[in-house]
């Protein structure tokens, strides 16, 4: 049982909710296969996610877990229950609202980097900060921070086909932090690399975490990377179990 602790609103907060940065509750996710047909992807998955942790979503092909990740970075939504990203509802926000949440407060990492042909390292890192209404950040000045950060200062002029893809997906990780969100999700950001550039990427993943005081969520195949996480989740049929 958790302590409470009394606020001076004298509201009772329980300290695990109070750090939840993601909250997953009760999601399903159903598609229509044809007129007939429906398909359930989701049954009800609940997921916690307290801020500052590394976690690691595992499960087989096709168990739901791009598309559970997908829900939590606002690319996707579910056909009922929640998601609370930093105590906000995404789960009902128009398209409007929920592109501003995409750009600001997550970052995505995929397999196969997604970089914009062609533009160069530093223009796909700048290309976030500019869309960002608020620009809270120079795009130049911050692409270059970030792309020092990822350890590519050298690269900055070379369009994705120049680089290795390990360093694409240095440029994808730097582009993914551009306008500072509070949780990374990567969705198998090492699946398409060799198990040295693996590990590097991995490490880079860490090392940001404790750096920025990111949380980060990854979805992979590599029980290497799951045993360096924190802690581990597994998807299966849709369903998702702890450990
Ligand atoms: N839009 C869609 N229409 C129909 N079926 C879909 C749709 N999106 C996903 N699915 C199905 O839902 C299931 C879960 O897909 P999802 O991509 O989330 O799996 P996954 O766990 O990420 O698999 P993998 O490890 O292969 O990437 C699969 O059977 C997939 O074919
Ligand atoms: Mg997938």
């Amino acid at each position: 049982m958790q302590p409470e602790i009394l606020m001076p609103n004298q509201q009772i907060v329980n300290p695990a909710s109070a750090q939840a940065i993601i909250e997953v509750r009760n999601i399903t996710k159903e598609v229509k296969l044809n007129r007939e047909q429906k398909l359930t992807i989701l049954h009800g998955v609940n997921f916690r996610v307290n801020k500052g942790e590394m976690v690691a979503i595992v499960g087989a092909s096709g168990s739901g877990k791009t598309t559970m990740l997908g829900i939590i970075g606002g690319l996707d939504v579910p056909t009922s229950g929640e998601v609370f990203i930093n105590a906000q509802d995404i789960s009902r926000l128009k398209e409007k609202q929920l592109a501003q949440v995409r750009n600001r407060t997550i970052g995505f990492v995929f397999q196969f980097f997604n970089l914009v042909p062609t533009l160069t390292a530093l223009e796909n890192v700048m290309l976030p900060i500019q869309f960002d209404k608020k620009q809270q950040f120079k795009p130049e000045e911050r692409a270059k921070e970030l792309l020092d950060l990822v350890g590519l200062s050298h690269r900055l002029n070379n369009r994705p086909t120049q680089l290795s893809g390990g360093e694409q997906q240095r440029v994808a990780i730097a582009r993914a932090l551009a306008n500072q969100p509070a949780v990374l999700l990567g969705d198998e950001p090492t699946g398409n690399l060799d198990s040295q550039r693996s590990e590097e990427i991995l490490q880079l993943l860490a090392d940001l975490r404790q750096r920025l005081g990111l949380t980060v969520c990854l979805v992979t195949h590599d029980p290497k990377i799951a045993a360096l996480c924190d802690r581990r989740v597994t998807m299966s049929d849709g369903v998702l179990y702890q450990g």
